[in-house]
């Protein structure tokens, strides 16, 4: 294994919380609401029709929204891309057109997919785990096939003092005793959740080639949803 990989392995448990297994769990339990009614129609709205579709969900997790897709569309060929160890360990049942990967998408190389050779992407709370997104919105940009899609939905800014309320919503600031070590975590954890704001994202992958179809605001501004088109 490279040391890369490795190192980005390190970091993603520790920003997993130190836990993997109870990360792949929590994955698992907020499935439903990471692929609600308003995201299939997002999903359906902007991504190409056919019956031989190539889809690719980057950062898969368990996968789960991979399987739904091939139960759905028998046709389509699927691949997740994947690198910790206890969300590769999750998938199970693989059907026969997904194919899962282990690569770091924090640097990814062009030659992870063929150029042109995909049809849509998802990248569904991918990107702040990620130590920066240009170059995979680069090689996304040679993958993807020109009218080919990515979607990508990720925490955005939020005001400190709202993420301190919703972290410790019991705890009165002026006069409660406060723990080191979880005061640390979380303002390390606020960082790694606060990077970009929507705009940020947005313009990045204007930046990187891409053409901005939709933009939705999630979560009271505490998320976003994006349709970028490959022209
Ligand atoms: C918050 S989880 C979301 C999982 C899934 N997309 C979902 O919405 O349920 C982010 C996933 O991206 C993976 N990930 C983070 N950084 C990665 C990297 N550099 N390369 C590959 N996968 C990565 C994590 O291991 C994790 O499974």
């Amino acid at each position: 294994m490279s040391d890369e990989l490795e190192r980005t392995r390190q970091f993603l448990h520790q920003h997993h919380g130190g836990n993997g297994e109870r990360a792949a769990e929590r994955t698992l339990s907020t499935h439903e609401r990471n692929h609600d009614a308003d995201f299939q129609s997002f999903w359906e709205t902007h991504t190409p029709r056919g019956d031989n579709l190539h889809i690719v969900d980057l950062g898969c997790g368990p996968a789960l929204f991979l399987k739904q897709q091939a139960r759905e569309h028998p046709g389509f060929r699927l691949t997740g891309i994947e690198i910790a160890p206890y969300m590769l360990a999750r998938i199970d049942d693989k059907p026969d057109n997904l194919e899962i990967r282990i690569a770091d998408l924090n640097a990814p190389g062009k030659a992870v997919f063929p150029p042109a050779s995909i049809d849509a992407c998802l990248a569904n709370m991918l990107i702040h785990e990620l130590f920066q997104p240009v170059m995979l919105f680069q090689a996304l940009y040679h993958w993807i096939k020109p009218g080919g899609v990515l979607i990508l939905t990720d925490t955005v800014r939020q005001p400190l003092k709202s993420f301190l309320n919703h972290r410790f919503p019991d705890t009165d600031f002026s006069r409660d005793p406060l723990d080191a070590p979880s005061m640390n975590d979380c303002f390390r954890d606020y960082f790694e959740h606060n990077r970009y704001t929507a705009k940020d994202i947005a313009e990045l992958l204007e930046l990187c080639g891409f053409d901005l179809i939709e933009q939705q605001n999630l979560r009271d501004g505490r998320a976003t949803r994006i349709a970028a088109r490959r022209p």
